[in-house]
């Protein structure tokens, strides 16, 4: 009785010191010596609206969710919708913001039309060097960082992902895509980027083990990308362990969609388990833990020039892609649904910087 007193007390504390620290003019990224990005949607960050006002006070650096994928840019193999884009480097032009290229070569984002020609290897090679050498130089020295290839390596097994790209190019499709990028923009860091390597070690080595090939071959490979899209359960160790192993790369090394959440899930769309049905206050502060954990893991573990930054994957519970893609209610990010501060943001904050 005595303890659930002293837990409740505490509890009430933590959370009232944070929402005292709830400073308007706290900037996350002025406490970080290395960019702090966000992922949003062109339409929230180019119209007025609260998301791109808190973008503005509290991210350096920017991805687009999904408005640079290839769906979304090649809407034919001679048709490039570039206007988004341009206003979008626009944008980080005139506010002093990174924009980070997410993402040239996807399995998920293989337009319908391309899909369509599935089978005409000749074709598809055609039109995908064409693709990422207009699309990289139109933006070269705009865009500071690409994903290059994401996601190219099978869960678990750490072989090739069976892709569109494998079946019709064969595995240089990866070489190819970073060659050609680089000829386009020499200036960018080109990234390899995947999920699930911070905590599945097989895969983690499985990437590695590509990316050192590819360095053999003389393939301008210049960053690793962990997405950290993680679960509390997610143990420190493991992830300090998967951080070390990308820091011996010497690579640029991008935390690249960070959030954090409680459920579980396979995967794959719509499969979430919901075992959680309450965001409790205990809850909120062990996220904030959390991400003050992976925070200080980043400083502590990839030497500074090494890196390139940490970006949340959205940072408002409402908008976050996990609640529609997995079809669970969750808790993910730093603000709530009413845009507030959550203990995660004032957690992710205090990694950020040394005490
Ligand atoms: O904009 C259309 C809308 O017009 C339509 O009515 C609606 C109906 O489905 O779909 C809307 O598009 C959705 C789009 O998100 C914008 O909300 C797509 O269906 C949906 O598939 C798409 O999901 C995105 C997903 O990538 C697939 O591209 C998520 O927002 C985005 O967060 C997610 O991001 C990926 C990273 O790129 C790579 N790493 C994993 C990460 C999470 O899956």
């Amino acid at each position: 009785m005595i303890i659930k007193l002293i837990r409740t007390i505490i509890i009430v504390l933590c959370v009232s010191c944070a929402n005292r620290a709830n400073d308007p003019d706290t900037s996350l990224h002025e406490h970080a010596v290395f960019p702090v990005g966000t992922a949003i949607s062109a339409n929230n960050l180019l119209a007025d609206n609260p998301l791109r006002e808190i973008t503005l006070d509290q991210f350096n650096s920017i991805t687009m969710e999904n408005d640079m994928k290839m769906r979304s840019i090649a809407k034919g193999p001679e048709l490039y919708r570039w206007k988004i884009v341009d206003s979008v480097v626009h944008f980080c032009e005139n506010n002093d913001k990174r924009l980070h290229g997410h993402v040239l070569i996807w399995h998920s984002s293989v337009p319908g039309w391309l899909r369509e020609m599935d089978g005409q290897t000749d074709s598809i090679r055609n039109f995908t060097e064409k693709y990422i050498t207009k699309y990289v130089t139109r933006y070269k020295g705009k865009v500071a960082g690409w994903d290059i290839v994401n996601e190219a390596i099978s869960d678990s097994a750490g072989t090739m992902r069976n892709t569109f790209w494998l079946e019709n190019l064969g595995q240089d499709y990866i070489a190819d895509a970073f060659n050609l990028a680089h000829a386009a923009d020499p200036g960018a860091v080109l990234f390899y980027n995947d999920y699930n390597i911070e905590r599945d070690t097989v895969k983690l080595h499985a990437t590695l083990n590509m990316i050192e090939k590819l360095q053999s071959e003389n393939v301008p490979v210049s960053g690793i990308g962990l997405q950290m899209h993680i679960r509390m359960d997610v143990p420190n160790d493991v992830i300090a362990y998967a951080l070390q192993k990308c820091a011996e790369t010497g690579l640029q090394v991008h935390i690249s969609e960070l959030d954090i959440i409680f459920n579980k899930h396979n995967d794959t769309k719509a499969g979430g388990i919901q075992q959680y049905t309450e965001f409790t206050d205990s809850m909120a502060l062990a996220q904030g833990d959390k991400y003050k954990a992976i925070a200080e893991m980043y400083r502590t573990i990839i030497p500074e020039d090494q890196q390139y930054g940490i970006t949340v994957w959205g940072f408002d519970d409402g908008g976050s892609w996990i609640r529609s893609f997995f079809n669970i209610h969750d808790w993910p990010t730093l603000y709530d649904d009413s845009l507030k501060r959550k203990p995660a943001y004032y957690g992710f904050l205090n990694g950020l910087h040394s005490e």
